[in-house]
């Protein structure tokens, strides 16, 4: 009994180490190497909210769009379901439409790998996006639209601006359910963009999917944004909600680097600690 009270301790203490014990940096499954990582997981025990507060930044900033303007509420950003939520709430039927956006308080981020393990809203009229961003043309979006039937298995995989052939993707994933916890990642590398899913569905079964875009590929430090949202617009979000809709996201992990970091700076901190191996991710 003891020792089971004192886990989460450990575990923690573990976390931290962890963190603090990869000074050669993460190596991801396709063997790239990162400089530095943001690790935000909402599901630990001082609470989502800790965690948002540790790396994010909650928006609070009225957009002004059409037909409707968004506004950006900090009380949309909340503990849900021992994870953290994000609400575009039911429209009230005038003004603005109440909606949820977390950015990392670093612009410096410039390749990386980057996931989350999310449910997507299942009341139509929003878009869901996990995205890179530092201006209209520099941006890399997952984005899910809870207006279209097949939702749970449909997501829009983009390097702005969309217009360009080939930069933007529908990609149907079948036998998906979004609409359960899986992961979402994006590989942001100088020459593509690698979108992936990998999850369960219905039946239990894994399923996972692959998808690159390489024109648009952001060269660009930029931030890192999650949001749910909707201004009405017919040829996209649709909606507004007519009840609450929340995207629920347990983890993000950023794996990066970044103009602030430099390779050299990055070796030297290697080497100081003997060469270790990067930790794997
Ligand atoms: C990221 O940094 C590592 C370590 O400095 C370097 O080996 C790698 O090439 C960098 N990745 C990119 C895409 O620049």
């Amino acid at each position: 009994m003891i020792l089971l009270h004192l886990l989460p301790f450990v575990l923690s203490l573990t976390g931290v180490a962890r963190a603090a014990s990869c000074p050669c940096g993460y190596k991801d499954s396709n063997g790239n190497v990162w400089r530095e990582a943001i690790q935000s997981d909402f599901t630990q025990a001082s609470g989502a909210l800790a965690a948002v507060n540790a790396n994010w930044i909650v928006s609070t900033d009225l957009e002004e769009q059409s037909p409707l303007h968004i506004q950006y509420t900090a009380s949309n950003v909340f503990e849900y379901q021992d994870a953290l939520g994000l609400q575009a709430s039911a429209y009230t039927g005038s003004g603005t439409v109440n909606c949820a956006q977390i950015f990392t308080n670093r612009k410096d981020i410039l390749y990386g790998s980057f996931r989350m393990r999310a449910q997507v809203p299942s009341v139509p009229g929003v878009v869901f996006g996990f995205f890179t961003y530092i201006d209209d043309s520099q941006e890399q979006d997952i984005e899910f639209l809870s207006y279209e039937s097949d939702y749970y298995q449909s997501v829009w995989y983009t390097d702005q601006p969309g217009s360009t052939a080939g930069a933007s993707k529908n990609v149907i994933v079948p036998g998906a359910d979004f609409t359960t916890f899986g992961n979402h990642r994006l590989d942001w590398l100088p020459s593509k963009t690698v979108y992936s899913y990998s999850g369960n569905g219905d039946s239990g079964a894994a399923v996972s999917s692959s998808t690159t875009i390489s024109v648009n590929v952001p060269t660009t430090p930029s931030e890192f944004i999650l949001n749910v949202w909707s201004n009405g617009d017919p040829g996209w979000s649709n909606g507004p909600p007519t009840a609450n809709a929340i995207a629920t996201v347990q983890y993000v992990d950023l794996y990066f680097n970044s103009t602030s970091l430099s390779a050299a700076s990055f070796s030297a901190t290697c080497a100081a600690a003997g060469h270790v191996a990067p930790c794997s991710v």
